[in-house]
């Protein structure tokens, strides 16, 4: 044994201490719980929801209205699900949930921000591409440098010619630019992302210093990501921050995910989710 493993068994309080602090879980008993309802979005890219013609949220867009200001009402998503799992949204096909709940929760101290998603991944899933994950949980922030983050969250990143997109290339990932999304993820194999979203998503090189844990107790996953105040997006108290979330359950992969619409979480401030120091 070495030293330091003698001083930690010894000081036994100590080690308990030292284990909360690199931990530092919030209380989530203070945490107020809020329902997002995640979706299939199909192949519905931002320039699908910009275009003329087949979305008539488009001009309101351009108005500065958010997906979510038209699209949930009461907390409800107000979306056509028949015509998401149709072939006009849908070319491939649809997973048999085609919408269900992640509770959100949020925290901060003086360094990073704590997020908590608890959930159901749902099976029967159409595509299921990944062999290694049954479930992945990512949330993405996007800077004031991303065209329309505020109004359109996690879209902003998703275009058409994107990897698993209808006719797409399976080189070009998502992207942001002129901006860049900070992005984490938490897979059920054990792996946790630390990302970004600039020309190309990286799925390393992050700025935020994410870490992730999560568990699976019963049929409800439990996945709580913690990340620096500072990141390639800065959180500060008294902001919100716009986020999105999506999930990818049984196995899928690629664009197979439910997603959510734009978001925030207000770090001591007014938001959809609140955070409250701890
Ligand atoms: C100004 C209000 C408004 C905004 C903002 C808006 N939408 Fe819509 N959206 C609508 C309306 C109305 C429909 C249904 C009629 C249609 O197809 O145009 C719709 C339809 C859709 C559909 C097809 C499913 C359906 O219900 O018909 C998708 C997908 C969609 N919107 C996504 C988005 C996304 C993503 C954003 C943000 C990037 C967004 N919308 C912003 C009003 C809006």
């Amino acid at each position: 044994m070495n030293k330091k493993i003698i001083s930690l068994v010894v000081t036994g309080a100590f080690m308990a201490l030292g284990t909360s602090a690199a931990v530092a879980a919030p209380d989530w008993s203070k945490a107020p719980k809020k329902d997002i309802h995640v979706f299939h979005p199909g192949a519905a890219p931002i320039d699908w929801v910009n275009g003329k013609g087949d979305h008539s949220g488009a001009s309101g867009l351009k108005k500065g209205e958010s997906c979510s200001g038209c699209h949930i009402e009461d907390g409800k998503l107000s979306i056509d699900l028949k015509r998401m799992a149709s072939k006009e949204m849908e070319p491939k096909g649809a997973p048999k949930a085609m919408t269900y709940p992640v509770g959100v929760q949020a925290a901060y101290d003086a360094t990073n921000l704590y997020v908590r998603l608890t959930f159901k991944a749902p099976a029967g899933g159409f595509d299921k591409s990944d062999k290694e994950n049954e479930v992945k949980a990512t949330i993405m922030f996007p800077n004031d440098k991303v065209p329309m983050a505020d109004q359109v969250g996690c879209w902003a990143a998703c275009h058409k010619d994107a990897r698993t997109m209808p006719g797409a290339d399976d080189k070009k990932t998502k992207y942001a630019t002129p901006g860049v999304m900070d992005l984490m993820q938490w897979k059920s194999s054990g792996k946790v992302v630390d990302g970004s979203v600039t020309d190309k998503r990286n799925m390393e090189g992050g700025k935020a210093g994410v870490t992730a844990e999560g568990a699976k107790a019963g049929d409800t996953y439990t996945v709580t990501f913690t990340r620096k105040l500072a990141g390639g997006v800065t959180l500060a108290a008294g902001k919100a921050v716009t986020f999105g979330v999506a999930i990818h359950a049984d196995n899928s992969g690629g664009r197979f995910h439910h997603v959510s619409f734009n978001h925030t979480i207000g770090l001591g401030a007014d938001g959809d989710i609140k955070a409250a120091k701890q």
